[in-house]
């Protein structure tokens, strides 16, 4: 079987025609939607009627699930983190709780678990329920602004080293280290990554960023902040991006390894349920 693409965004981003992935999907199916995900970087595959059980099938296709053992963020499935409006009781999450906070960090462009090594390669994001007017989530192309770069810009770039941390980013939204329990404080440390990085399946090159990205390895800490933010501006111009309008069921992969995204503002009142999973590198990057 051929997996249908059906471009969507303007450089990025492909719908998925023709798969029904609650019947479950064998190993070579899993490497051409892996293939695709590496030249289309975010697929779409709406009306999706998965379970936690089909979900969870489905996403260890790709190699195994993230442990999502965090307490701030515990859902009580080993494998999932609700990306949501509403506690599991149906209750509104408060914005200044924990829990609030770190879907207000969903708001900054990010790459999901660059703060960690090895990092998440893949993640896959159903919607189980959604308000009338869903919010959009925008994904950022960054292959297409590393391959936009001038080569002699692209020379300077390639072999840096960027440091990446939790608490860099989440301090952009006023958290500070007290927020954090001394298990997760131990447990996550800063970890580093290439800031260009090459993809395994096509050996193609895009910049590597995320709000978590926080400054260049052996430069001087401002300097390093100034081109993260430089570049990060540069990667995320209109022209790069590709905003999801969410349907009922919409199972939305995507590719961590050269995409970056980021949720949009929702303060209405009707719930919003999502379903979050994903796979990691199997070794440091
Ligand atoms: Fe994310």
């Amino acid at each position: 079987m051929t997996v249908n693409c059906k471009r969507i965004g303007n450089t990025f981003a492909a719908e998925v025609h023709g798969l029904d992935l609650a019947r479950g999907i064998d190993a070579g199916l899993a490497a051409e939607i892996d293939h695709a995900l590496a030249t289309h970087g975010v697929l779409v595959f709406r009306g999706q009627r998965l379970d936690d059980d089909s979900q969870q099938a489905f996403i260890q296709q790709f190699g195994p699930p993230v442990v999502t053992n965090f307490k701030e963020i515990a859902t009580g499935h080993p494998h999932f983190y609700d990306v949501g409006t509403v506690d599991n009781e149906g209750n509104p999450i408060p914005e200044d709780s924990v829990k609030g906070q770190y879907l207000l960090a969903n708001q900054l462009w990010h790459t999901d678990g660059s703060q960690n090594q090895p990092p998440i390669r893949l993640t896959a994001l159903h919607a189980r329920e959604l308000p009338p007017v869903p919010p959009p989530t925008e994904y950022a192309d960054m292959r297409a602004a590393w391959n936009d770069l001038p080569e002699s810009r692209r020379k300077e770039l390639d072999g840096l080293i960027i440091e990446h941390s939790i608490y860099w980013s989440r301090s952009k939204i006023g958290m500070t280290m007290d927020d954090f329990s001394e298990e997760t404080k131990a447990a996550r440390k800063p970890v580093q990554h290439p800031l260009v990085r090459t993809h395994a399946l096509n050996g193609l090159k895009a910049l590597y960023l995320a709000s978590h990205a926080s400054h260049v390895i052996g430069w001087p800490l401002e300097k390093g902040r100034a081109l993260v933010d430089e570049l990060t501006a540069h990667a995320t111009q209109r022209k790069y991006v590709y905003a999801h309008q969410w349907q009922p069921s919409d199972l939305v992969m995507w590719d961590d390894t050269w995409t970056m995204h980021r949720s949009t503002p929702y303060k209405e009142k009707h719930p919003r349920k999502m379903r979050w999973c994903g796979v990691r590198e199997l070794e440091a990057v």
